[in-house]
């Protein structure tokens, strides 16, 4: 696949297939999106137009650059309109998965044998959203993380079913996109970061539930330590650069200090049960007036797009060696 040949279809166009297509096209693909909200599919182009200002703003890419990648991107009226052209096509329709099954029943309908398919869901294995797909040998799951068009990593779970080829072709688009991708070598549910968020989530969930910090104070706690060397180190090297005599001591003792129970804690049950379920809805842990809502927003993609300006200067990676 070179860029130029390159037609992707994105299925969905909500808080990540807007800014998957974006990611795409910003790399000189043919982007062609559909969303069965035709309030989605209208205000595609303005929410894309919306962020490529800011990758300008942070010269992340030129003026003339954001507006051809806005050129190569068009919103379709039906699946079949959208697909019938790409040679990959990835959905990220609603956390659903009869909706994510019939939805691939149907692309399968209307895409070349050789078009590679693709599922953003953040639980479902491909095993499950493509089971009833004729070939699913060129399907597997795509996890992007939001905002997919700034967050580096797409991790790339295959089934058992999925051909090398078909793995080693959708590394490479990633790849070529700019993407920090990694296969994994297993299919299991959560995926790999997923797995590694929910275990740090428990134990975080459980000190501000037992009032060990504040919110703030724990947020803060995070970011200046482990998000710092996170940001620069992955973790495994941070725990070679500090000794893994000391790491195996510290686990012994912590391990059964730290929550390992499944119970949701009562403190986020009672946010979600009192609809407080974060930015969306104005409250979560922290409050979002309507007033400041779009200042919050912004603030946190500024603070991600310096991130990321930061963490392409430092692509070169601590050179090592696997033993
Ligand atoms: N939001 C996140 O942080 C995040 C991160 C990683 C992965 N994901 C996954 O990405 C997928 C999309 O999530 P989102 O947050 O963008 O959701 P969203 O609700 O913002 O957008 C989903 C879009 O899908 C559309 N849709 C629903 N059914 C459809 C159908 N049959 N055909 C076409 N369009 C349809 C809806 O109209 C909506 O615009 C989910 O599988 C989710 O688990 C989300």
């Amino acid at each position: 696949m070179t860029s130029d040949a390159v037609a992707v279809t994105v299925l969905g166009l909500g808080t990540m297939g807007h800014g998957m297509a974006q990611a795409f096209a910003s790399k000189g693909m043919i982007v062609r999106g559909y969303d069965e909200s035709p309030a989605a599919r209208d205000s595609l182009t303005d929410r894309i137009r919306r962020n490529l200002t800011e990758f300008v703003r942070f010269e992340l890419m030129s003026a003339e650059e954001a507006t051809a990648a806005l050129a190569r991107i068009t919103a379709h009226d039906s699946v079949e309109e959208a697909c019938a052209e790409s040679t990959f096509v990835v959905e990220a329709v609603r956390e659903d998965l009869t909706i994510k099954q019939d939805l691939f029943a149907r692309v399968e309908d209307c895409v070349a044998p050789e078009t590679i398919l693709a599922s953003n869901s953040s639980s479902f294995c491909i095993s499950d959203s493509g089971s009833r797909l004729r070939h699913p040998e060129r399907a597997m799951v795509t996890h992007w993380f939001n905002p997919p068009h700034i967050i580096p990593t797409v991790e790339i779970v295959p089934s058992p079913h999925t051909t090398e080829q078909v793995i080693q072709t959708t590394l490479q688009l990633h790849r070529r996109i700019g993407k920090l991708s990694i296969v994994l070598r297993q299919e299991l549910p959560g995926f790999l970061v997923n797995r590694v968020q929910v275990a740090v989530m428990r134990e975080v969930w459980d000190l501000l539930e037992r009032g060990v910090a504040s919110a703030e104070d724990l947020d803060a706690a995070i970011r200046g330590s482990m998000g710092f060397r996170l940001a620069a180190l992955g973790p495994l090297s941070i725990h070679d650069f500090g000794g893994l005599d000391v790491a195996s001591v510290v686990y012994r003792v912590l391990c059964p200090e730290i929550r390992s129970d499944t119970v949701l804690p009562k403190i986020v049950q009672q946010l979600v049960s009192g609809g407080k379920f974060g930015f969306k809805t104005g409250a979560g842990f922290y409050s979002y007036p309507e007033h400041v809502a779009p200042h919050v927003l912004a603030e946190r993609d500024e603070n991600y797009l310096r991130l990321l300006k930061l963490f392409h200067a430092s692509q070169t990676d601590i050179s090592v060696e696997n033993p």
